[in-house]
């Protein structure tokens, strides 16, 4: 326990059965893709910190090529597989919402990957943000993930309740539809939303709801946390588009990447 309201989400990171899914040697998402190919050139002289490592999916790809790295997660569990995995990198068990172990200033790219800030409500997300502003150098890139808003209404319709010529296809999908709307009561009368928390199905519903954000009021958020060069890309996409361009307030995508810089010293 940590004190926080996420607990339900920690404990269920701390179980052998999603470990192990998180262990599994996946590859890069698309736009993790092309951050790495862009930064390939300077990575040997960046301090890396990676927030959510997980199982350590990206710690294959990064650390390796970058001058350090620190691999960072609430999940003890999490930590111990990383460490027996990748014994040659440095793990920690700590949490993004205080990132007592990082010094301030000290890291040249922070990442949180695969969406985990969402697990956070807004203060708590709030919290982490400025923790990883906080241990970024003037300069240095801030890269994470966050579910899309404009995702939702596809979320709806996979929980649609739906009569199969099966039986047991028709009560399976009976029973994840009640959860879904006995977990998301008012979702409906909320639409179209632009940011807030939604219980999605993740891990079978044994997390807390996700936060979602519309694109547009992410790069507002990372604006107001004073980030300055935003680019956004799709989870689906290689390509990143400048914060300003007017399509991310419609982009489908389920979640978005968002890079963004802290501005030099002046
Ligand atoms: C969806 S998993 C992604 C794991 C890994 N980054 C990957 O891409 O495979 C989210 C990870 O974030 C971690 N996490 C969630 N909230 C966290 C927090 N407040 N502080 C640190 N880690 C957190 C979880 O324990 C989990 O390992």
């Amino acid at each position: 326990m940590n004190g926080f309201a996420s607990d339900l989400t920690h404990a269920t990171y701390e179980s052998p059965d999603i470990v192990a899914l998180y262990a599994r040697p996946d590859g890069l998402q698309k736009p993790e893709e092309t951050l790495l190919s862009w930064l390939r050139p300077s990575l040997g002289s960046m301090d890396m910190l990676d927030i959510g490592v997980g199982g350590g999916r990206t710690t294959r790809h990064f650390a390796p090529l970058v001058r350090s790295y620190l691999g960072v997660d609430y999940s003890s569990a999490m930590i111990a597989r990383c460490h027996e995995e990748f014994p040659a990198f440095r793990f920690a068990v700590a949490d993004a919402r205080r990132l007592e172990p990082v010094l301030d200033e000290s890291c040249d790219l922070v990442l949180f990957s695969y969406n985990g800030i969402d697990h956070l409500d807004v203060h708590e997300r709030g919290m982490a943000l400025g923790e990883m502003r906080r241990v970024l150098r003037p300069g240095g890139l801030m890269v994470y993930s966050s579910h899309n808003a404009n995702y939702l209404p596809a979320i709806i319709e996979r929980f649609r309740f739906r009569i199969h010529s099966n039986l047991r296809e028709t009560l399976r999908s009976l029973k994840w539809s009640s959860v879904f709307w006995a977990k998301n009561g008012l979702l409906q009368y909320r639409m179209p939303l632009a940011a807030g928390r939604v219980h999605d199905g993740t891990h079978s519903f044994r997390s807390s709801a996700l936060y979602y954000i519309r694109p547009d009021l992410g790069v507002a958020e990372l604006r107001r946390l004073g980030m300055v060069d935003i680019s956004c890309a799709g989870n689906e996409s290689r390509d990143f588009v400048p914060g300003d361009d007017p399509g991310l307030a419609h982009d489908p995508n389920p979640w978005i990447y968002y890079v963004s810089r802290k501005p030099e010293r002046t």
